[in-house]
């Protein structure tokens, strides 16, 4: 017997839900993106020639269910030919990149393989998989649904929405995914007396059968139901949306028995309850069954912990309790950002904090929560701290790459569950600043004993143990491709003068230029060159302010900057004046002309806005900077690995931008292209980069430079 609800109360939260309405109403900008994006993928799939079939959009975007927070799911449906999915969707990554989407990230490992890619444009979150046929009939299912009753999408999006605010989402954290939050309302509509919903699976009998194998079987199941919902007379029940949704809370904290029955949309009939046990699947008491209307091993609710299904009763109670006492459902489900974002993984042994820092140093991590050995050979669970949402995704690029042995699969997660962790096992916590504080002190230490200019130093030192940061693994630069492949490089300093220097290195140094003018400078006196790097290669240059503030800007070719406090002797500053006359001189006259067309040859660039300035060293390598704005996605300069390179370097760079910025500019990344005759046996390019004329007027600049070589 259902209880009479306060009918003040219920009037006052249905206006509130009403008037809310309006926050899903206006999704056009969305929806006019979801349209666009699909077209692409579209094109994607054309041009990828082996594949035929269509590109479909399913999830909340076809099934009505979509809130502010939804991603856009997309489906290929389709032959592939002889390749298998994943490789198809490693051919989809590739060319997304080139077709405005970021954050590319392989998620092959699940049992429905998916890209998750974002609209560079519009900032939309999308999944896209393959023949994922049963996610297109479920969705056109629950789409039919909502088709029936008004009342279906209004208390599904709320109710989803309420799930997502209190963190109650995402089977890796031990609690229900979006899909099954909506299964469960379907389910309560059904349930409640008299129905909203009937049961539209059990009202047809042709047969709609759906081969599936994500179980590593072949499976075929029955996805037949009634898509003509409008020949369904009307529900009989006339509550009003409020009421509704305290009885959704009341009905799945107060009536239904978890212990005993499963929520099973298929079978469901008025008053006659599914006992899960009878079901195709294995279960205990405890366990909540949630069955997927279709795929009948499905149980949405089998990865539900003890903890995660106390968190959804105890928040649904208090939602309950807030809503049939006051009506109010901000109050309920109160407005308001995320304020933890954090991705977790489980780790092997062999995974150790400094690995993770490093591998995510670049990503804007904050802390990591790190798993103290407990004895056993149990993986451990790591948690990764970042600042936002959108440094969280960024990092989720790094998802399925090893570290040692352990392949990464990385899933986003809550502070529960890191609570929960924690509650089960001795955690300890890193800070990213503090660790890289103690990294640049390292750094300056072993600058200190002499290696300070030494650009191609292998930083993996003996000066702590042997675990001396390796500051960036930057394997992405090296890669084939055309011309500036192979030997591209870039290399990012401290500040000189204020000690500490940090570098990312290559993976595979480059031979190492000639010694840099007035490196043996120190022989001349006592001068300190603790602080001092004699810059002969006219990297990136950025100025750390003990942190976070970065500015970066472009030093002269050749500068000599000693430590704060020491003296300069007479003769070296002369030397250094000289030096900055003669460059400035250089640079004035000649330098540009003689390097814009090597520049223009290394760039190829079809559009000189992309090479946005240069510099040279002679030193046998052209630098072609490009500013961050470059996009990766214009073709003719840059080869697909080559975008990609760019987009993780602009992604690293990323977290400069919230920087001062000296003089305003932008940070610009420097990519190396050997000129060398090495480089043909190491990149393997058929032919030179420069012409003859080109060559000659580079050397006479290597002559000229060479006079400063002897100090
Ligand atoms: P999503 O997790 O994106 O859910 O799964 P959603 O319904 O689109 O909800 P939001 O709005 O993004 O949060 C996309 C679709 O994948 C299928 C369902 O069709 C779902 O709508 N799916 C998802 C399943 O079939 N089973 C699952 O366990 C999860
Ligand atoms: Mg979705």
């Amino acid at each position: 017997m259902q209880q009479p609800l306060d009918g003040i109360v219920v009037a006052k939260l249905t206006k509130e839900l009403k008037d809310g309405q309006r926050a899903f109403l206006d999704m056009s900008d969305r929806e006019r993106a979801a349209k666009r994006i699909r077209l692409v993928l579209q094109g994607i799939a054309r041009q990828l020639g082996s594949l035929s079939g269509q590109v479909e959009v399913f999830g909340s975007f076809l099934n009505g269910f979509k809130t502010g927070s939804s991603d856009l799911d997309i489906v290929f449906v389709g032959s592939t030919g002889a390749e298998h999915t994943t490789t198809v969707l490693g051919k989809f990554a590739q060319q997304a990149a080139l077709c405005g989407f970021e954050n590319i990230t392989k998620i092959f490992q699940a049992s429905v393989p998916l890209l998750k890619l974002t609209d560079t444009k519009s900032q939309m979150e999308v999944d896209f998989c393959i023949n994922n046929q049963l996610g297109v009939r479920n969705s056109l299912l629950l789409s039919a649904y909502c088709k029936c009753d008004s009342r279906v999408l209004l208390l599904g999006r709320l109710v989803k929405d309420w799930a997502k605010k209190h963190e109650l989402v995402g089977t890796a954290d031990g609690c229900l995914n979006s899909y099954a939050y909506m299964l469960l309302v379907i389910f309560f509509l059904q349930s409640v007396q008299p129905p909203v919903l009937p049961n539209l699976q059990s009202m047809v009998s042709e047969s709609v059968p759906v081969k599936d194998s994500k179980w590593g079987c072949d499976d075929c199941w029955e996805t037949k139901f009634e898509c003509n919902v409008t020949s369904i007379p009307q529900s009989k029940n006339v509550m009003p949306v409020g009421e509704l949704m305290i009885r959704f809370f009341h009905f799945f904290t107060r009536v239904f028995d978890w212990r005993s029955h499963a929520v099973c949309m298929r079978l469901n009939r008025p008053g006659a309850a599914v006992d899960k046990f009878s079901l195709t699947l294995p279960t205990n008491d405890d366990q909540w069954y949630v069955e997927d209307p279709f795929d009948l091993k499905h149980n949405l609710a089998g990865k539900c912990s003890r903890i995660g299904r106390q968190r959804i009763l105890d928040q649904m109670d208090d939602a309950l309790q807030t809503l049939s006492t006051t009506g109010n459902w901000s109050k309920a489900c109160p407005p308001g950002k995320q304020q933890f974002h954090f991705l977790k993984c489980r780790i092997s042994q062999a995974v150790t904090p400094q690995a993770l820092l490093e591998e995510f140093d670049a990503y804007d991590l904050v802390k990591l929560h790190f798993p103290k050995p407990d004895g056993s050979n149990r993986m451990g669970q790591a948690f990764l701290e970042f600042a936002d949402s959108t440094a969280r995704r960024r990092a989720h690029t790094l998802n399925e790459k090893y570290i040692a042995d352990c392949q990464l699969q990385l899933h986003y997660s809550t502070q529960h569950s890191l609570a929960e962790a924690v509650g089960q096992g001795a955690f300890s916590t890193y800070e990213m600043a503090s660790y890289k504080m103690q990294r640049q002190v390292l750094a300056a230490r072993v600058e200190s004993i002499g290696m300070g200019s030494a650009s191609y130093q292998d930083t993996g030192s003996s000066a702590n143990g042997g675990r001396m940061p390796r500051y960036y693994d930057n394997s992405m630069m090296n890669q084939g491709g055309a011309a500036m492949t192979d030997s591209m490089s870039y290399r990012y300093y401290g500040q000189q003068g204020q000690g500490p220097c940090t570098q990312v290195m290559v993976q595979r140094p480059p031979p190492p230029p000639p010694p840099p003018p007035l490196q043996q400078a120190p022989q001349l006196g006592g001068w300190d060159q603790s602080g001092a790097t004699a810059h002969h290669n006219g990297y990136m240059q950025a100025q750390m302010n003990p942190q976070p503030k970065v500015t970066t800007s472009w030093q002269p070719a050749i500068e000599l900057e000693t430590a704060r406090g020491t003296k300069q002797t007479r003769t070296q500053w002369w030397q250094q004046q000289q030096m900055k006359e003669e460059l400035a001189s250089l640079t004035k006259n000649n330098g540009a002309q003689i390097l814009k067309p090597a520049i223009s040859a290394v760039a190829n660039a079809k559009d000189k806005r992309q090479v946005a300035s240069h510099e040279s060293r002679a030193s046998g390598w052209l630098d072609v900077p490009f500013r961050t704005q470059v996009s990766p996605d214009q073709g003719p300069l840059l080869t697909p690995q080559q975008s990609g390179q760019l987009k993780d370097l602009q992604q690293f760079l990323t977290r400069f931008e919230q920087a001062d910025y000296h003089k305003g500019k932008p940070p610009e990344i420097v990519l190396q292209a050997e000129l060398t005759d090495d480089r043909a046996k190491h990149s393997g390019l058929q032919k030179p980069l420069l012409s003859p004329e080109e060559s000659q007027k580079l050397d006479a600049f290597r002559a000229w430079f060479g006079r400063f070589k002897a100090g």
